[in-house]
């Protein structure tokens, strides 16, 4: 089959390579139908994440059609079309049973494996382990471009930003960063029924588009980002802030939003310290969480997609074919440039 192979930093090809197989009973070979980029494959390009190593095939996210099962797998056949998440899961270790597979310690300690420990999704087939845990049915009247982005950037945003952050019914929130996972996050905090949904970026078409996804009020990230959501808030600032960028200065910014009782929730990616006025935080009872995401939330997210509630096929903006799949990366990486947020791919 063809894959894209990571040849160390900046360098990947898409090539042939052996066909993927049944290595343990509890594994599922899914030749893949739908996949997509993340940012963190473009972190992982960059050199960023030392784990991977040249040869791995890239890419977390996938939707497929089951092309053989171990003896051991006895929820999925072969024919079964299925969501293939970021997370791994044995479902039986200790972080599985308290519903935080992230740390699964079965497939490696952590949970995202794929493109990362073993190799992924950006391919024509993968083999996923622990395949009765793992992976997820797609109900049928959800496509397979709608069912992708609940792979990883709808999980995050809903589970680290909005479940972590306890959004609730009338609060008011700020979210800082409308990429796909800070748009996620808008596009679920209306689940739970907030009044106020305030999205904050440097870039006006992913303001324009946040508002298409649910926010309420725009703000364009300066120096005057504060003044303008506490005139929002009563002047208080939100009950929660939301972060989705993943730099100190952005984290820093959304620490800066919330008002005293309020929760801030750090989705970014942080690859540096960050320093935080803890001496303010702590007597404005400010609660701070943080995570890699679990995707336990796929099967509600999955019904809600189904019912309507949940548009998930707004996210993905350009469509590429695995032929393409260099020039998706290129309209990825300049994501702004080409007003672009997930890149959907397919074999044609
Ligand atoms: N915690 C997790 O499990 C998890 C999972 C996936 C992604 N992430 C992280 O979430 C973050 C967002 O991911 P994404 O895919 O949406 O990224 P993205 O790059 O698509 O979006 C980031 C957004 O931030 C905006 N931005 C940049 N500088 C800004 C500033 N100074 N002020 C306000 N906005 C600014 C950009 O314009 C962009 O719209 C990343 O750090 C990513 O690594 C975390
Ligand atoms: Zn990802
Ligand atoms: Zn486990």
């Amino acid at each position: 089959m063809k894959a894209l192979v990571y040849s160390g930093p900046g360098r990947k090809d898409w090539r042939d390579v052996p066909d993927p197989a049944i290595q343990e009973p509890t594994d599922a070979v899914v030749r893949v139908d739908t996949t997509t980029i993340c940012g963190t494959d473009l972190h992982i390009l960059h050199g960023d994440v030392a784990a991977v190593t040249e040869g791995r095939i890239l890419g977390h996210e996938a939707v497929g059609t089951i092309t053989a099962v171990g003896d051991g797998v006895k929820a999925f056949a072969v024919g079964d079309r299925v969501l293939v998440p970021a997370i791994t899961k044995c479902g039986r270790c200790s972080y599985c049973l308290r519903g935080m597979p992230s740390h699964c310690q079965t497939v490696g300690g952590i949970g995202w494996i794929f493109g990362h420990l073993i190799d992924g999704t950006q391919a024509e087939a993968v083999r996923v382990p622990f395949a009765d845990t793992s992976l997820y049915a797609v109900p049928e009247n959800v496509t397979n471009e709608q069912a992708i982005f609940l792979a990883d950037s709808l999980p995050t945003g809903y589970e680290v930003g909005v479940l972590a952050g306890h959004v609730q019914p009338g609060d008011t929130v700020a979210v800082v960063g409308a990429g796909a996972v800070g748009l996620s996050a808008i596009q679920t905090t209306g689940l739970w029924g907030a009044s106020k949904v305030i999205a904050v970026d440097t870039n006006k078409f992913r303001l324009g588009t946040a508002l298409e996804f649910g926010a309420t009020d725009i703000v364009e990230a300066g120096p005057g980002t504060r003044e303008s959501v506490l005139a929002m808030t009563d002047g208080l600032g939100v009950d929660v802030a939301i972060e989705a960028v993943g730099f100190p200065e952005t984290l820093q910014t959304t620490v800066s939003l919330v008002r005293p009782g309020g929760h801030v929730a750090n989705i970014g990616v942080h690859g540096v310290a960050v320093e935080l006025p803890l001496h303010e935080m702590w007597i404005h009872n400010i609660t701070m969480t943080m995570g890699l995401v679990d995707t336990v939330s796929i099967p509600i997210l999955l019904k809600m997609v189904a019912s309507g509630r949940i548009a998930s096929e707004k996210m993905g903006t350009h469509r590429f074919t695995f032929g393409q799949i260099n020039e998706a990366y290129d309209v990825f990486g300049n994501a702004a440039a080409h007003e672009a947020l997930k890149v959907v791919i397919t074999p044609e």
